[in-house]
């Protein structure tokens, strides 16, 4: 469709990220500024096909800024791949007065959004994501609020660690995607970073990399180990058995998805929440609003999906060198 734009639907799905109810706050308060009424819609795509709708007005985004979470819940819905189930849900937005619709997630949550694009249904993606996996764009919500927990408690971990003389695996959400592992170990100067992305890396040189620092004096070894390689506990098991140095594995798990936001993800989340409002109310459909190259801009969903991101090679290769005690 396109064109003008009465109501404002606003939804998060796939995973929740601390900021999220930043944004969705702001695309309640600059929509109604733009003179539209808006509608929540709790549990994502789910949500929508269960009409869970409620109207929202300034007062219903008070007090929420502050907090992790989504005010509005999320799910995943594996029946939304599907075609008819897709059809369903824009006659609802349909019933509802719904004619445009913000849609706060990760790539597959985009791909719902281009869905019901193609339904008639004008919608905008903000990208929401503590993994920082989508490619249009060098911010996504939560991630900035994920490293900085999972930084706090790895320096707890390290601190006992060392005084225990151990090696420590810690395990840090990442199922495909390996930047809070790498943001992670670069901060808290992991001596090993295990990445989804380069997942043919050789156990026992992690081993011959333990038993050499022990010998130049290093009282700990840190391996930061991402979701996607797993199996922190055995491989603990493996290392102490290899090294003969006691080796235990932390998984911090889901305590880095929960959490007040940080200032930036606040903020961030913020502007993102009002930009989506306005494009929306200028009659733009099938947008992905993002944050590169410091501008806060917005491409076509079905362009910013078939954008590529990877490590970077450079970064990835800092990480490994800064934590090693070599002269040359
Ligand atoms: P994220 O949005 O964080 O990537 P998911 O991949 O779990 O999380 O996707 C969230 C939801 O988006 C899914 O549960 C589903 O409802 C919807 N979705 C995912 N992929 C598609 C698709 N190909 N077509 C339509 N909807 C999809
Ligand atoms: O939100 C992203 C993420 O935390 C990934 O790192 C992880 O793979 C996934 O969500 C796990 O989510 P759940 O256990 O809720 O399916």
């Amino acid at each position: 469709m396109s064109g003008e734009i009465k109501t404002v639907g606003v939804l998060t799905s796939g995973g929740d990220a601390p900021g999220m109810n930043a944004a969705i706050r702001a695309v309640v308060r600059k929509s109604l500024n733009n003179g539209l009424k808006v509608k929540g819609i709790k549990k994502g795509y789910l949500g929508l096909l269960n009409e869970e709708i409620v109207d929202m007005g300034a007062f219903s985004v008070s007090d929420i800024i502050q907090r992790g979470g989504t005010i509005l819940g999320t799910a995943r819905c594996l029946e939304f791949k599907e075609e008819e189930v897709q059809a369903k849900a824009a006659d609802i937005c349909r019933k509802h007065g719904i004619d445009g619709l913000v849609v706060i997630g990760g790539d597959g949550s985009y791909r719902g959004a281009q869905a019901l694009a193609r339904q008639g249904i004008n919608t905008i993606g903000i990208p929401g994501t503590i993994d920082l996996d989508i490619a249009c764009t060098d911010y996504t919500i939560g991630f900035d609020t994920a490293i900085n927990t999972a930084m706090e408690a790895i320096d707890k971990v390290r601190d006992t660690s060392s005084s225990h003389e151990r090696c420590s695996i810690i395990e840090v959400m990442g199922r495909n995607a390996g930047y809070i592992a790498l943001w992670c170990g670069v901060a808290c100067g992991a001596e090993d970073v295990l990445l989804p992305e380069k997942y043919d890396f050789n156990e026992q040189t992690l081993v011959n990399n333990i038993i050499a620092n022990r010998k130049k004096g290093k009282t700990h070894h840190l391996i930061i180990n991402a979701e996607g390689i797993g199996h922190s506990t055995s491989m603990a098991r493996r290392i102490e058995a290899a090294t003969g140095i006691e080796t235990r594995a932390t998984i911090l798990g889901y305590m880095q998805r929960g959490g007040s936001p940080t200032c930036k993800d606040r903020y961030y989340a913020s502007i993102m929440g009002a930009y989506a409002a306005d494009i929306l109310a200028e009659g733009k459909t099938k947008r992905a609003v993002c944050y590169r190259n410091g501008q806060f801009i917005d491409y076509d969903i079905e362009e910013a999906l078939n954008m590529t991101k990877t490590i970077n090679p450079y970064q990835y290769e800092v990480s490994r060198l800064l934590s090693r005690n070599e002269s040359v």
